[in-house]
């Protein structure tokens, strides 16, 4: 499997010399709140050009609910928040990382209201605090009950607008990062770049002295995912193709409250729900919670998860129910656009039950990085939901993703800024692929049929011979999908699903033991060893360990 994946520098066939050219000092691929965040840092030290595929509102930030973690209340602490997060990561947090986190989060959030952010507040004019699994008070800050995201992306979206040195290119494809001094088969290069396509202007060549990968995850490599059609981890296969290390995709977060209606598409029911104090019922009507944990419907998601498919597999049902009855009329006040959406499908939850099942949520495993965002190759930062620094160990705790974005995105950001040096000089890339067989392949097909496989044999339970199982259809697909070259953004997309769903599958047929979002039942409890994050990489087919008792790297001992 990983021949034919391993294979693969470029997705397309290209002379760099005979496209368009566009120069920047850093070029930010992604404006999730990663990327626009990073992109208001870098603009300090120069030029930065922001891609998005899609629209701005088209990520997972924009869809964000529940909100962004801050330890501000009254009866909280820096230190309590640290807690909170070591304990949901399930041994394997940096704690280097969280420290940052949960020192920076106060200041992040004065930093969003002076830049216009609106924040929900209580009757004393503060911020309302709403309350998530596995925190022990209060401290998620959030907008109009449970559309943190939109409005994050508007306040972030204005500020960047605002900086004469920052252009966004929307509608505008990454495909692959441009390396220098490397060879065909070499990982040793310098990132200078990237390769992009856009509807109208085509393909073109965007140099830059530092790239920030910020492309958001995913969760579309799975059938059941709350994630947008755009996370289909184009930052993960484009940082491997290029020779840059991943670190610990088998950790994927499985969300427990999706909506469940038939046909429709999946939508999140914030567990800020289950923070105002909804329970989870089973389809006999039994809230089954409190047998599987002290904190009930609170406990870490895949604590919550798991208990969900135990009851979804006891009592044969499609489904299990949030129900929020006893709440009366607060549910619509406090999620005004959660009970307009639920209002779509008739569901009133004053009334009724609200249908749902885990679906796949956040990737925890990314590009392996450092406190600033350096991934293993020089020139290529990565940040966000792309990046992984070890923060959120083997289980991210809730609303810690956005705060990420925004602490690291900033740290990314301040770093490319501070990068000196000569305008980037274009440099002659061929990327001759040695296959003239253009795809004629049915994606649509394809696409669903590896997002069923990984939902059902890669998902929230998973045993060794089903693993081995999909690392055999991996390699039937990789053969047939991978020598292929495409001229649309699907066939992109496909391979890199496909390229993200095998090393997601390798790593978690590596790892014998169950330890957060990752459950093994051939292997169940976590292993004698201590932990390790485990890391991949292009032509290196050994996994690489980072004991987690050494905690994450300093910027040292990286490249700049
Ligand atoms: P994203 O916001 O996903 O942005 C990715 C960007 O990359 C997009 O602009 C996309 O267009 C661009 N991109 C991707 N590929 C390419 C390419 N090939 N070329 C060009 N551009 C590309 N976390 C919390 O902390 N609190 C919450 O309340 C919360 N709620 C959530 C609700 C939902 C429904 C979802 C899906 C996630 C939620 N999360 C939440 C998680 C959190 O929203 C994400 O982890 C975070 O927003 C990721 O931000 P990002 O900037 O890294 O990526
Ligand atoms: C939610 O609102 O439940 C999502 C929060 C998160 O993913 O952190």
């Amino acid at each position: 499997m990983f021949e034919a994946i391993d294979h693969r520098r470029y997705l397309i066939p290209f002379r760099s010399a005979l496209l368009p050219q566009v120069f920047t000092d850093t070029l930010v691929i992604g404006s999730g709140a990663a990327g626009l965040r990073a992109a208001a840092a870098a603009a300090e030290g120069g030029e930065v050009i922001v891609l998005a595929k899609g629209a701005l509102d088209m990520s997972s930030t924009a869809w964000a609910q529940g909100g962004i973690a801050a330890a501000c209340g009254p009866d909280d602490t820096v230190d309590l928040h640290f807690e909170d997060t070591i304990r949901a990561g399930a041994g394997l947090c940096a704690p280097e990382a969280v420290r940052v986190l949960v020192d920076e989060a106060p200041g992040i959030i004065d930093e969003l209201i002076a830049h216009g952010m609106r924040f929900d507040r209580d009757e004393t004019g503060r911020p309302a605090l709403g309350r998530e699994g596995a925190h022990s008070v209060n401290r998620v800050h959030h907008t109009d009950g449970a559309a943190t995201g939109r409005e994050l992306v508007r306040c972030l979206a204005n500020w960047v607008a605002g900086l004469d040195v920052v252009r966004v290119f929307d509608g505008c494809f990454a495909l692959d990062l441009l390396t220098i001094g490397a060879g065909r088969d070499r990982v040793d290069g310098r990132v200078a770049g990237a390769i992009t396509f856009h509807e109208q202007f085509g393909l073109q060549i965007v140099w830059a002295r530092t790239t920030i990968l910020a492309c958001g995850g995913a969760g579309q490599v799975y059938r059941e995912t709350t994630n947008p059609k755009t996370a289909t981890g184009d930052g993960l296969a484009m940082a491997y193709r290029a020779g840059a290390e991943l670190a610990d995709l088998e950790f994927m977060q499985f969300h427990p409250t999706t909506l469940y209606v038939a046909g429709a598409e999946r939508a999140l029911i914030s567990e800020a729900v289950r923070g105002e104090g909804a329970h989870l019922l089973d389809h006999e009507g039994v809230r089954f919670m409190p047998e599987y944990h002290e904190l009930g419907e609170l406990a870490p998601r895949d604590v919550v998860s798991r208990a969900m498919e135990d009851r979804l597999a006891a009592t044969d049902a499609p489904s299990v129910f949030l129900d929020v009855r006893h709440l009366g009329e607060r549910f619509a006040k406090r999620f005004p656009t959660l009970a307009a959406e639920l209002a779509l499908f008739d569901i009133e939850p004053a009334r009724d039950l609200i249908p749902v099942r885990p679906s796949a949520h956040y990737t925890i495993g990314g590009a392996w990085t450092d406190l600033e965002g350096r991934t293993t190759m020089p020139g290529l930062l990565a940040t966000g939901e792309t990046a992984c620094l070890g923060l959120h160990g083997a289980n991210r705790l809730a609303s810690n993703s956005l705060l990420d974005t925004l602490v690291f995105g900033r740290r990314a950001g301040r770093l490319a800024a501070s990068v000196a040096g000569p305008p980037v000089a274009p440099a002659r890339i061929v990327s001759d692929i040695d296959t003239t067989s253009r795809a004629e392949l049915d994606l649509d097909d394809v696409r669903s049929s590896l997002r069923s496989v990984m939902w059902r044999n890669v998902g929230i339970r998973r045993d060794g011979t089903k693993l081995g199982d999909v690392e055999e259809m991996f390699e039937f697909w990789a053969r047939y999908t991978m020598d292929k070259i495409f001229d649309e953004i699907a066939g992109w997309e496909l391979q890199n699903l496909l390229t993200v769903g095998a090393i997601l599958t390798r790593a978690a047929r590596a790892r014998c033991e169950s330890r957060g979002t990752h459950e093994r039942s051939d292997h169940p409890g976590p292993a004698a060893e201590p932990p390790a994050h485990v890391g991949w990489r292009r032509g290196c087919g050994q996994p690489i360990l980072h004991p987690a008792d050494i905690g994450v790297k300093t910027g040292e001992e990286q490249p700049a």
